[in-house]
């Protein structure tokens, strides 16, 4: 893998900036955005009102901690738009999640939010190793989800030429990449397993592809995920996180260099971490939920946004900015089994050191007895006798992550393949 860290002279100076600089950049627009939404949005001004709290009570940035709190629930009680801060005419961009169970969540940016995004998702594609003039295949689907037009106005605002080419249709994606030789791949790291067994597929060899940087998210993947694209694609695998409430993708980012974790942008995003259960402060260091405000948005400022994502807050390396660590998981998406929790990510982990197994799994829960009980699903990288490997696969869960866990090898091809996010758990306990 060639050596891509980027020259330090094209960074923006705040991304190295002292912490005093970045401290004091975020207080002075900590404050702008708190008054943003006070005077703006009426569920501000009545969640503000009813805690007590005024903007002006802010005098340090610890003093986020007086606020309330944002969760999803207020944004479906305001659908559409009732959390805009603008007139509807500034509001230049509708975003909405998908919701799987009743309506959409809604953002919306004004012209000058739009632009910012392009900003630090050019400055994440910057540290993940891609460079002005690059060629940029971007599989992040397009539409209301935020992933492919956020990487795709990234990519134009650092200088690069986009091929737009979404999700889906994984034979075309491997010919586009094959054909137009592009040195970038956007796209969520389970999407990237499907494009790698493509590649097999048709007899190519995806260690020479143009591909050297693959800027990976949208959803949980391990260091081990990690090792395994790489050494596919030889290739840099690097991850991006972002959410649509936040912004969409470009929060934060690894860095090539270092791969330690994710740069937060903390110009345009306070952290902070805290204890889901009782909602105080962690301090830098220590596992919690994942909390944001937002500093500069216009459109829909967003004041202590409960992610749900579960990460901790660590001193920045490859720039002076708060790293987070890779996210273990969603607090919706722990599974508690027999008293143990479990996150898929460990499941991913204990899957990708078992030789011989496939990097593809769904975790299937289910009733047996009263009892809640798992089964994983996944396939062997060749066929043959299955049961040693599932025996290997259930031994290592057991030592690792302490549970039981049935394991159901498939021929190869057998476990459903990701088109986007890949679905983790499947829940038939009924
Ligand atoms: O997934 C935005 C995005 C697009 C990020 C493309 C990166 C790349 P949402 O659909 O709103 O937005 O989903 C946000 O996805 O709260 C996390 O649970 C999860 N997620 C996003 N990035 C990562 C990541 C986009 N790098 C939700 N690691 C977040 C782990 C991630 N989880």
């Amino acid at each position: 893998m060639k050596d891509l860290t980027p020259n330090r002279a094209s960074l923006d100076p705040i991304e190295i900036a002292s912490r005093d600089e970045i401290a004091a950049l975020q207080l002075k627009r900590l404050r702008w955005s708190l008054g943003h939404a006070y005077a703006n949005v009426p569920h501000y001004r009545a969640s503000f009102d009813a805690a007590g709290v005024h903007p002006d009570d802010l005098q340090t940035l610890a003093d986020i901690a007086k606020f309330p709190f944002t969760v999803k629930e207020d944004l479906r009680q305001n659908y559409p738009f009732g959390m805009f801060a603008v007139p509807q005419d500034q509001i230049a961009r509708v975003h909405a999640s998908s919701g799987t169970t009743g309506k959409p969540t809604v953002v919306g940016y004004t012209g000058q939010d739009v632009k910012n995004w392009g900003h630090l998702v050019a400055r994440s594609m910057r540290a993940s190793g891609t460079r002005p003039g690059d060629m940029v295949h971007i599989s992040y689907g397009y539409g209301l989800f935020t992933g492919g037009l956020g990487a795709h106005y990234g990519a134009e605002a650092l200088g690069c030429a986009v091929v737009p080419v979404s999700g889906g249709m994984t034979p075309r994606q491997v010919t586009l990449i094959e054909d137009f030789k592009p040195t970038t791949i956007m796209v969520t790291p389970s999407y990237m397993l499907n494009i790698l067994e493509e590649y097999k597929r048709q007899g190519l060899d995806p260690r020479a592809s143009s591909l050297q940087v693959g800027i990976f998210g949208a959803e949980p993947w391990t260091n081990a995920m990690r090792a395994e694209v790489e050494e596919a694609f030889d290739m840099h695998a690097v991850d991006i996180y972002g959410l649509s409430e936040i912004m969409g993708p470009g929060v934060a980012n690894e860095c090539v260099e270092t791969k330690d974790g994710l740069h937060i942008w903390e110009d345009f995003f306070l952290p902070e971490v805290i204890d889901p259960e009782t909602g105080a402060v962690l301090p830098d260091g220590e596992l919690g939920e994942l909390v944001f405000t937002t500093l500069t948005k216009e459109g829909m400022p967003i004041i202590r946004y409960r992610t749900r994502d579960l990460t901790r807050l660590l001193p920045g390396t490859a720039r002076t900015m708060r790293r987070m660590e890779k996210v273990t998981g969603r607090s919706d998406d722990m599974i508690i089994l027999r008293g143990v929790n479990v996150f898929p990510t460990q499941i991913e982990e204990c899957l990708l050191a078992t030789p011989g197994l496939a990097p593809y799994f769904q975790i299937e829960l289910f009733k047996d007895g009263p009892m809640d009980a798992m089964r994983v699903h996944c396939e062997p990288l060749a066929a043959g006798d299955a049961a040693p490997l599932a025996a290997a696969l259930g031994q290592r869960i057991k030592d690792v992550v302490g549970i039981s866990a049935q394991v159901v090898l498939s021929d190869p091809g057998g476990v459903e393949r990701s088109q986007g996010k890949a679905r983790r758990v499947v829940d038939n306990r009924g």
